[in-house]
């Protein structure tokens, strides 16, 4: 039966006797599978950092850290804990099969080992490996459109009521009128928003391209400024714009104001404190738009700012007015910067004494 899993996987043989690595490595090249060998512990952890094997055949008793305590090891590391690990010993207690199992190993099995058989295991694992790694990334994908849907779609709707609210107290038809181009721009983004995620449920997911035009800056900041004005309005927030007329960058508009940009500002807006400002700026160098969202919020710690793109490990912190998140928008921030061919770096300190966040995105300023 043809597996799932393709045909060139990356195999570890961790074991400090010659013959069993020959043995092994014999019969899994002949499957075509790529085989790397490491004669100790220390080595095997190197080697798994380099390499990134699909799967780790590992020896229990061998010099420079045993096999038990290079798999703890393993599974303490962020990336690597996921690589199955095979232990192959001649330890046939069952104390020392369980301890195998207890530190995180996948499977057991005893030395003298049937060839076949271990083939057998290790093409099983690969493909149980395989199919955890396509899960996650469904579930990933449903996460991302569940954000765009319930995160991002509610600030043109929040923006929309928020209008509306106003309209109430107003009562004439000239005065009205002023405002109706904001009911237009909130309700044309929501529809946006739900026509992109129609298109991102449709394209092929993990290498969907979006249709990217040249787009003026001031226009798309003046946007978003518009339908946040209420929530920094609640915070007494002064948001402060400095904006080239001249700039345009290469983006897909409705991911661009909804994800990208309203995901930096209300952050901005969430971590900052009564009383705050917000400085937009934009600067052009060479072909390329550099845009900096500045805040004097609370700031985050080293901790956090390393993690903050991490989408296995997601953290949400309250705002300053007790505001709740995912965690999620950064990593769809990058996601689709990356889709634009652009970039985002973050500074930030939570020091007592200078306390804040930069974020700062790089576009493409042509089409070229
Ligand atoms: N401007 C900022 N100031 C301080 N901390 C920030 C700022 N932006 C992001 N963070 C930190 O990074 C974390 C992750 O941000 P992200 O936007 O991914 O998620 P979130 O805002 O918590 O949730 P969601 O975006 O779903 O509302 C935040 O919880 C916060 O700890
Ligand atoms: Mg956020």
């Amino acid at each position: 039966m043809e597996k799932a899993y393709g045909k060139q996987p990356r195999i570890l043989i961790a074991d400090d006797l010659q013959k069993n690595i020959q043995v092994i490595g014999t019969i899994l090249r002949k499957e075509g599978f790529q085989i790397n060998v490491a004669v100790n512990g220390k080595q095997a952890l190197d080697l798994a950092e380099k390499t990134v094997p699909d799967l780790i055949l590992m020896d229990i008793m061998m010099p420079g850290g045993d096999g038990i305590e290079t798999c703890r090891k393993l599974k303490e590391h962020r990336i690597l804990k996921k690589i199955p690990i095979i232990f192959i010993s001649a330890k046939s207690e069952p104390k020392d099969i369980l301890r195998g199992f207890e530190v995180g190993g996948s499977d057991y099995v005893l030395k003298p080992f049937n060839s076949n058989e271990l083939l057998a295991r290790v093409k099983n694992h690969l493909e149980v490996k395989f199919y955890r790694e396509m899960l996650e990334k469904l579930s990933y994908e449903r996460q991302e459109l569940i954000h765009i849907l319930c995160h991002d779609l509610s600030n043109p709707i929040v923006g929309i009521l928020g209008v509306l609210e106003i309209l109430e107290e107003v009562d004439n038809f000239e005065e009205a009128k002023k405002y109706f181009s904001y009911l237009d721009k909130g309700a044309k983004n929501a529809y946006g928003i739900i026509e992109l995620v129609r298109k991102l449920e449709k394209l092929d997911k993990s290498d969907f391209n979006l249709d990217l035009q040249l787009e003026k800056l001031t226009e798309l900041i003046d946007e978003c400024v518009g339908m946040i004005y209420l929530k920094s309005e609640k915070k007494s927030l002064k948001i402060i714009t400095n904006i080239s007329e001249e700039h345009e960058v290469l983006v897909e508009r409705t991911s661009f104001i909804n994800s990208v940009l309203m995901n930096i500002l209300t952050n901005s807006i969430k971590f900052s404190n009564p009383g705050g400002t917000i400085n937009i700026s934009s600067q052009k160098v060479e072909n390329q738009i550099f845009i900096s969202f500045k805040d004097e919020g609370i700031g985050m710690n080293q901790k956090t700012l390393e993690s903050i793109f991490q989408i296995e490990n997601l953290k949400s912190r309250r705002g300053t007015a007790g505001e709740t998140g995912t965690g999620f928008g950064m990593p769809l921030i990058k996601k689709f910067l990356g889709k634009y061919g652009g970039s985002i770096s973050i500074y930030s300190s939570d020091s007592k004494e200078k306390h804040g966040t930069e974020v700062v995105i790089g576009l493409k300023a042509s089409k070229v």
